[in-house]
This record gives structure tokens, sequence and C-alpha cells, in this order.
């Protein structure tokens, strides 16, 4: 099989056989077929796109690169939530022992910052000792002991993403509805699930901006875990703000803390119950949507939620005391108010200054070798729509130096514009399923 032939088809617009796309996967990671053919053939896919047999075999090719969480007979229902990325957003670590407490297993694989948007790896490694590393055999018998971990992606899963999806980051190849489908779903259906959620990002700070098209990336994941026997469904939710108050990853664990005691900000367990309820209903467990909600809502008043964190974090080698006693988690040696210079309402927050505005703090990275400082970040109280007075007190900034502290203010004066009114998106503003869109603008709260 001659590779220029194949990248030459695929730059004309021709398919390829599902037989060409899994000898190409194969040779890429076998090291036969360079970066620069296999960065050609993804440009080429960016602009003619695939058909969905090809998707299908691209997945398939991807997904039995490596190894998967293998449950053997293990009749528990197992489901995950993937966000396609955001600032602020930490759904996953409330969502996560909240479902596991109700008898669906949660094997969560997780990834770290990318671009702008932070990670949940990051952000749960922020605890002290907390290990994201696991092994395939140490998942399994996590989950099956807890019903709950949270790792990163392993070597031995899906090694094709890993290598194609490193090259795409460098070669402008990122932003194709069918590489971002192939990547993350060969990665989830590798877990082994029986049912996947979806947390399509809509809005300025989502890596697809355009809402149509973030449906159409929505159906393409449906149609791939479907065919493969996993109920997927997607719910398009807002990314044109960051998600809650606190922004940077140890502030965004004690957020999330905050939130399962009952405590976190209306915007972010609003997204977090609304995505939890998916889960439920998607692992078969529930039929309902506001009995899945009240049996939610009780895994928090109860303190369950709280505790199946507590002992995740401790199976996992992490302080389990952090949930009562956040002085052990890292903290910023310096904190900034920043405030309104007039009156107004505040109009925009695009989520993607903000996420700049914590890389520069050193809260994030811009090349993947970059650590990480887990204590920095930026509290956002303010939210669009607020009407606020001058000298009120809009973010706080945590930062290593004063110096550092003063240039994310002027980052913030750039990214927080005060107006006569503000309309933001809905937070949660459709549900996608197999049988198709259902508005739920009604039910949302911005
Ligand atoms: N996240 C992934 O895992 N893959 C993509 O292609 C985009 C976002």
């Amino acid at each position: 099989m001659l590779i220029p032939r194949l990248i030459e088809r695929k730059r004309d617009g021709l398919s390829l056989t599902g037989d060409e796309w899994r000898a190409l996967v194969a040779g890429y990671v076998a090291g036969r077929v360079p970066d620069y053919q296999m960065s050609a053939m993804a440009m080429a896919v960016v602009w003619r796109g695939l058909e969905p047999g090809e998707l299908a075999a691209l997945t398939e090719a991807m997904l039995h690169s490596g190894a998967m969480l293998d449950f053997g007979d293990w009749s528990t229902p197992r489901v995950d939530k993937h966000s396609i990325g955001g600032v602020g957003d930490k759904t996953s670590l409330l969502l996560a022992p909240m479902v596991a407490c109700l008898g669906v297993a949660v094997p969560m694989i997780s990834g770290r910052g990318l671009g702008h948007t932070g990670g949940t790896l990051d952000k749960l490694e922020a605890i002290p000792g907390f290990n994201t590393r696991l092994s395939l055999g140490e998942a399994i018998a996590q989950v099956k002991k807890l019903g709950l971990v949270m790792l990163g992606q392993t070597p031995e899963i899906c090694p094709a993403d890993k290598k194609l999806y490193s090259l795409r980051d460098v070669t402008g190849t990122v932003e194709s509805i069918p590489l971002i489908s192939a990547s993350i779903m060969s990665k989830k259906l590798a877990e082994g699930l029986s049912g996947l959620v979806l947390d399509i990002k809509t809005g300025s700070g989502a890596f697809i901006t355009d809402p149509a098209q973030s449906q159409i990336l929505a159906k393409t994941m449906i149609g791939i875990g479907e065919a493969h026997g996993c109920r997927t469904v997607a719910l398009l939710t807002a990314m044109d703000r960051p998600l809650g108050i606190a922004c940077g990853n140890a502030l965004e664990v004690i957020e999330s803390l905050e939130g399962l005691q009952g405590r976190g900000p209306a915007d972010l367990m609003e997204v977090t119950y609304a995505l939890a309820v998916e889960m439920l209903i998607v692992a078969g467990v529930d039929t309902d949507r506001a009995v899945a909600r009240q049996r939610l809502e009780e895994t928090v008043s109860s303190g369950r939620a709280l505790q199946m964190f507590a002992r995740m974090t401790e199976a996992q080698g992490g302080d389990p005391r952090v949930v009562s006693d956040y002085a052990r988690l890292p903290r910023a040696p310096v904190t900034m108010e920043y405030r309104a210079v007039q009156d107004g309402v505040v109009c925009d927050i695009p989520p993607r200054k903000v996420g700049h505005a914590i890389i520069a703090l050193g809260g994030g990275r811009s090349k993947t070798e970059d650590t990480i400082d887990p204590g920095v970040g930026i509290m956002l109280p303010a939210k669009p729509g607020l009407r606020v007075r001058r000298g009120d007190v809009l973010a706080v900034i945590h930062a290593r130096t004063e110096a550092d502290a003063e240039r994310a203010r002027t980052a913030l004066d750039e990214a927080i514009v005060l107006a006569e009114s503000a309309t933001p998106l809905p937070l949660v503003s459709h549900r996608v399923t197999a049988a198709g869109v259902e508005v739920l603008i009604e039910s949302s709260r911005a």
C-alpha cells in the first residue's frame, strides 16, 4: 500500500476502504508511516471529512491499537462523562462520586489541560499524593471495589490516538469533527462502558464555537457510541463564561468539595446535576429525571458523595483529610482583588482570556512538558448579567508573586467587559440522543 496514493485520494475527496484505514493506523503506531505523511492525511481529513464507513473504520483501528478495560462478566453498569473542555469546568469531580454512590460504576479516564482549557487530572493532582497514573489492572480492581476510579490515559489505551493527537496538536488539525470524534470515542470505548454522557461545550470558550457544528459533533459521537452498544447522550452546555467561580486547580478542588457539601455555585451545580441525571438514565438505573435528580441530591445532603470522594482519594494515594481541611491543598502566597472601575452590568467574561491568564500565572501549560503550579488561579464571582457598582470585587487573583498578579490584573482588564446589559447563553441548551435533538432552553438558568 503506497501511503502517498492514499493521501492523494483523500485530498481529492475520495474515500479510503476500511482495510486501508486499518493499515494506515497500524503502520503509524508501528513507526512505518512517518509523522509527515500522517499529518498530510490529517489535513486532508480536515478539508474533506470522512464518510461514515471511514469514520467507523478509523475509530475501530484506533480503539484496537491498544488494550481495553476488561470487566469480564461483571454486570454493574459502567458510565462515564466526557467534556469537550472548558474553563472552570470541574463537574467530573462532583458527578463521579455522586453517581458512584447510586450503584453505577464510574471508570473515568480524563485528560490534562489543553490549550486554554483546564484538565481533570491537573485538578486531582492538586491533592497531595493523588496518583492518576494507575495501571489498567489497578483501575479495574478499584472500580470493582469502590465503584469509582479517576485516572489518566495509560500507555496501553489507544496508543494510536496518543500519537495522532500530539501530531494534530502541532499541525493545525485538531478542529475536525471526524478526527475529534474518532479520538474521543476510541478512548471512551476502551473503558468498557455501557453508557456515556458527552458534555459538548458551546460558545466562545468552546473548541467548536458554532452551535450547529456542536450538534453535528454530538450526533457523530453518539452514532459511534451506539454502534458499539454504548448508550450515548450529549448535552450542549454554555462555555461563553467560566463555569462556577473557581478557575485554577486547587481552587477548583475546593469548589468541588464545597459542591459535594451542598454549597457549590448555582451554575456549576445545575450543569453537574444535568449531566449526572443523564448518567443515571443511560446506566438504566433511572427512567424519571426528577427522581434521578432527587437521588443525586440525597448523595450530597447525606454526605455520601463527599465520603466517596474521600475514599477514592485515599485509594489513589491522596490525603483524604483535604475534604474537611482545605489548608492541606497548595495555596498561592499572593492574593489580589480585582475591582470594577465603573458601574455597569457584567457583559462578557471570555473563557479563553481567563484560561490564558491562568496559564500566565503558572496554572496551565503552553507546552506539554511545562509543570504547573496547582495553587494559582482566579476566583471569578462576577457572572454575565450581574449588575455591579464601581469598587465591587469582580475577581480575586491567586498568584506566586505580586508581578504575576499584576499581569493577571491587566489580563482581566481585557477579559471582563462591563456594559448596559448581557445575553449569556443558556446553561444547558440541548439534549442530543440517537433519536434526535431536544431543546431544553426553557429549563436552564443563566
Ligand atoms: N479531545 C480529545 O481527546 N481529542 C480531540 O481530538 C479533541 C479533544
